[in-house]
């Protein structure tokens, strides 16, 4: 190992599996420590980062549950010491129900909104003390294209990603004076047809539209999510990146 990220640790909620697993394997590959915080067993990615040669731990974690989110910072600082950046990638996403916004019940509305937006709250303030006493850290909060296209069929989901921008601007001022950085990245379809098999005919429409004619794939992001755990991004704050290939229209 030994790369850009050696030394950091790296906090990865839903680093599980799909695009957040890309994430920790990128981080550990450029010899970040990683911490997989997810409702999902972590321990696979965790096997794959320590066969690269790399440092992991996985944390289940309930990201809508405040103490869950205090268990995960606490058994990081225990295993790793410090806490240099925070991936808030956990989000209903692939179990959000899709249809007409007048046929989502407001069980499913809350539900997203307790994951999605309450879960990187509270992952912010699990995280803060650490940062604080450092005075140094970076939270990553991942947001999506559907929010810039308005892209139907879930407006519970497009409505919880959107309130991330403004979450993130909000707190990059508040946090700034510390010595903390907050960004929002937002990739645009990066299909998983076993999980949600509509992706596949959504990404015919979403290709179309876009400068670079291919598919999106979750090691695209991974280049941007590295970037903005190096001191390189230090000096950026209260941005909106999107990666996206350059779309035009939805
Ligand atoms: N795949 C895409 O096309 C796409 C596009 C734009 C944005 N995104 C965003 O990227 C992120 C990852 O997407 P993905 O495609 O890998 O989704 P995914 O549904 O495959 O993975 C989400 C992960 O979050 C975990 N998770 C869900 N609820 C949780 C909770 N309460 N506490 C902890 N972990 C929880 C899941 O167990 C899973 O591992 C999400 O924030 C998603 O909204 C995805």
């Amino acid at each position: 190992m030994g790369g850009s990220l050696d030394g950091s640790v790296v906090i990865v909620t839903g680093g599980a599996r799909g695009i957040g697993r890309e994430y920790a394997l990128g981080v550990a590959r450029e010899g970040g420590k990683v911490v997989v915080a997810d409702l999902l067993d972590g321990e696979p990615v965790v096997a794959e980062i320590e066969a690269l040669g790399g440092e992991a731990l996985a944390v289940t974690t309930d990201v809508s549950d405040e103490a869950s989110n205090d268990a995960m910072a606490a058994a990081t600082i225990d295993r790793f010491g410090r806490i240099d950046v925070l991936i808030n990638n956990a989000a209903m996403f692939s179990e959000t129900t899709r249809g007409p916004f007048h046929e989502l019940t407001i069980a499913e509305w809350d539900r997203t909104f307790e994951v999605n937006v309450r879960g990187v709250w509270l992952a912010c303030k699990a995280v803060y003390p650490q940062m604080s006493a450092q005075g140094s850290g970076k939270i990553i909060n991942i947001a999506s294209n559907t929010l810039y296209k308005g892209t139907t069929g879930f407006l519970h989901y497009v409505a919880s990603k959107s309130a991330l921008i403004g979450l993130s601007r909000s707190l990059a001022t508040e946090l700034g004076p510390e010595g903390i950085t907050v960004n929002t990245v937002s990739p645009d379809l990066i299909p998983n047809p076993d999980l949600r098999p509509t992706d596949e005919t959504s990404d015919k429409f979403v290709v179309a539209g876009r400068a670079l004619k291919r598919t999106m794939v979750a090691e695209d992001m991974v280049g941007t999510i590295v970037f903005l755990c190096t001191r390189g991004s230090d000096f950026i704050t209260g941005q909106a990146l999107v990666v996206n290939g350059g779309a035009y229209y939805q």
